[in-house]
């Protein structure tokens, strides 16, 4: 039997891709190549800091995950936590724990109003 394909993972937030195992979960893919985007915690489902949302694609469980931070109503949105998760199939993700604020500077999509255009401030 031929070993799985490493699936693509992408983070438009930050910019980031990586290839990640079917078999490793979103998380682990991306701290294996030394990766950034998704925030890290405890690596074992508790703590909520690497909540996600799937925006395109789809994910495995790995393990259970906590109802405290991902509820099943947000898991049928498409919520879930990177460490305990793994692709299905190529998946785009949006950083969405408690430190996704900081991902939304710059980060633009249709429907969201687009910051000023910046200020020549050096012109006399
Ligand atoms: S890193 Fe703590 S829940 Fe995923």
């Amino acid at each position: 039997m031929p070993a799985m394909d490493k699936l693509s993972i992408h983070l438009p937030q930050t910019g980031e891709s990586y290839f990640c195992s079917p078999d490793e979960s979103l998380l682990q893919g991306m701290l294996r190549l030394g990766r950034k985007g998704i925030p890290v915690g405890c690596t074992g489902g508790g703590c909520g800091v690497c909540k996600v949302r799937v925006v395109r694609g789809a994910v495995r469980p790995l393990g259970p995950i906590s109802r405290a931070h991902v509820s099943p109503e947000e898991e049928r949105d498409g919520y879930t936590l990177a460490c305990r998760a793994g692709p299905a199939c190529a998946v785009e993700l949006e950083v969405a724990g408690r430190f996704e604020k900081p991902f939304r500077n710059g980060y633009r999509t249709q429907g969201r109003p687009s910051p000023p255009p910046p200020t020549n401030t050096t012109e006399t």
